[in-house]
């Protein structure tokens, strides 16, 4: 079928740089373009609204004749549904009594055994970017894709619990037993727009015909390389980036990682190739992003150690990426910084003690300046990843805090508005670079979704072993599940931005 999506893009692209207006994005200088729009441009698009309009009548009588009448009822309830869960009826929030016990908990489970990243697994760096001329501007939009409401979308998960070989077993709860499964069709919807996937339930908003595009985002990375980089919430959604994008092959062997690699949390470089779209999606673990090191003690232990003032070094490797995706935060807490004691370093001094927060500040912008410095705007594209909130009740990860047997999303209270102060500092320090640096401000989102997480079924749990109750994941996410979400948003970010620039 004709997709009209594809059809959009291809009027945008046909028109001069008056072009159209009827894309969710707009920038002020398409805008005011848009004044000026000749009339011949008024005509062509006349001509094109009554194309869509007889396109779409179509397609709604087909999809009706083909199935019950019921469905669309369905779709429509369910979305009614959400709206009654809506923070404005308090009458059906089931789950309300419950959130006073969600602590916003900074702190998660990972003991990664450090598994050094060989340096001579490199990369043959072929990037010249045959797209060089899609330019990265900053997207100041009317549609704040943050801001929204989880709607029930029995479209939902894109892929197949148990389906996706790229899975980690810490993610892979249906397999590890978990056996409510709606937590798996939640979709995003933003207030003020509806994130693009297939171009007929864009314009009608009928969640069951169509969902996200993963032969377009493909099509959108052709001959680049996409970098995650940050910790095992980064690796988290590396993993479900590689699920969606699988879903476009039709060949799902036409993407393997180079070095024939299994995803683990104990190996700290991945690159994954996709034969048919030459391009590829990396991993690249940094848990601070700055430089992590070892001092001897006076015992003649070695201890380690971070220096806030110098880049990472797997920065060599940022480099190369077209796309890039930060993420750090979950390890600026005392128990993972040695309480700050003889840990954080500047220069050659070891403070004695020294406040993770600010420690944090000044490696945000240590690394904000290594972005100005080394990073083209013209050419890279660079996103930061907010922070996620964990939910733990009654506990913390290591005092027995739980988020088993949550099945549902939070849907008001003042847990969604907890906006913690290390994003604020990203805000900052984001504000304060040369470079643009796009903010997937995806914590309110997350905040939602209680019933998201691995709790107890963060392993598989096979002939008749404990279930270990002593510690629960409440940090990450079960795949799929949220960071699908994450990834729809940089896709939609890519849309609209190549859509806006195409218009220009
Ligand atoms: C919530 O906390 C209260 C005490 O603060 C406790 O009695 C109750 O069992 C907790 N509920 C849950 C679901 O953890
Ligand atoms: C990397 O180097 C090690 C030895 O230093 C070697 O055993 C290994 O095969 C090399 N790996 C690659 C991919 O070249
Ligand atoms: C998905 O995107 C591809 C490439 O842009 C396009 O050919 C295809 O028709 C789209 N599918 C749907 C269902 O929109
Ligand atoms: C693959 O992409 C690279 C840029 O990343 C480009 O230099 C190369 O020519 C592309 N190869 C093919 C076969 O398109
Ligand atoms: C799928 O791709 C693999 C690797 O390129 C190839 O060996 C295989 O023949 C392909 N299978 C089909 C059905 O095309
Ligand atoms: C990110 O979202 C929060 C709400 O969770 C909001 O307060 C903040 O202003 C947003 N930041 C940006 C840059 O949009
Ligand atoms: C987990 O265990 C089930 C059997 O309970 C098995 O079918 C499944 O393949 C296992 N999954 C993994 C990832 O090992």
């Amino acid at each position: 079928m004709l997709t009209l999506y594809s059809l959009l893009l291809l009027e945008a692209n046909t028109l001069d740089e008056n072009g159209i207006t009827s894309l969710p994005v707009l920038t002020e200088h398409a805008l005011s373009n848009n004044q000026q729009m000749a009339s011949n441009n008024r005509y062509t698009l006349t001509i094109f609204m009554l194309l869509i309009l007889f396109l779409l009548s179509i397609l709604l009588i087909s999809k009706r004749s083909l199935e019950p009448s019921l469905s669309l009822y369905r779709s429509f309830f369910s979305q009614a549904h959400v709206a009654l869960n809506s923070p404005a009826d308090s009458a059906e929030t089931p789950t309300e009594s419950r959130q006073s016990n969600i602590s916003v908990s900074e702190v998660f489970v990972e003991e990664d055994k450090e598994t050094p990243v060989a340096q001579n697994e490199s990369f043959v760096d072929n990037n010249n970017n045959n797209n060089g001329d899609v330019s990265f501007e900053r997207v100041n939009g009317a549609c704040d894709l943050y801001m929204g409401i989880w709607v029930k979308d029995e479209g939902y998960p894109v892929y197949r619990p148990g389906s996706c070989p790229y899975v980690d077993e810490p993610f892979d709860c249906q397999m590890n037993g978990r056996r409510d499964s709606s937590y798996l069709r939640w979709r995003w919807k933003p207030d003020g727009c509806d994130l693009p996937r297939s171009v007929v339930c864009y314009f009608l908003q009928l969640p069951f015909i169509g969902r996200f595009n993963a032969t377009d985002f493909l099509e959108r990375l052709r001959g680049k390389r996409l970098m995650l980089v940050g910790d095992s919430m980064n690796r988290n959604q590396f993993e479900s980036l590689l699920c969606l994008l699988r879903e476009g092959l039709t060949n799902k062997s036409r993407m393997y990682e180079i070095y024939g690699h299994k995803i683990t949390k104990g190996r700290g470089y991945y690159v994954f190739t996709f034969l048919d779209y030459n391009c590829t999606v990396e991993f690249v673990r940094s848990h601070f992003l700055v430089k992590e090191g070892v001092r001897i003690n006076g015992q003649g232990d070695s201890n380690p150690t971070l220096s806030v003032d110098q880049i990472d070094k797997t920065a060599n490797k940022w480099k190369r990426a077209d796309i890039l995706v930060f993420n750090t935060g979950h390890w600026w807490v005392h128990g993972k910084t040695a309480r700050g004691k003889n840990y954080f370093k500047e220069g050659d001094y070891l403070y004695p003690k020294f406040d993770a927060v600010e420690a944090y500040r000044r490696a945000l912008k240590t690394w904000g300046k290594w972005i100005d410095d080394n990073i083209k705007p013209s050419k890279q594209l660079v996103f930061y990843r907010g922070y996620s909130s964990a939910h733990f009740r009654g506990g913390d990860w290591d005092s027995g805090g739980s988020c088993n047997g949550e099945t549902e999303p939070i849907f008001s209270g003042p847990f969604l508005d907890s906006y913690p102060l290390k994003m604020k500092i990203v805000e900052e320090v984001i504000q304060e670079m040369r470079n643009p640096v796009i903010l997937l401000n995806v914590t309110r989102l997350t905040n939602y979704r209680k019933d998201g997480h691995p709790s107890i079924y963060g392993q598989n749990v096979t002939d008749g072993k404990k279930i270990s109750r002593r510690r629960q994941d409440c940090s990450h996410w079960c795949l799929p599940g949220v960071p699908d979400a994450w990834n729809e948003l940089i896709y939609a970010t890519l849309v609209f931005k190549q859509t806006v620039s195409i218009q220009r």
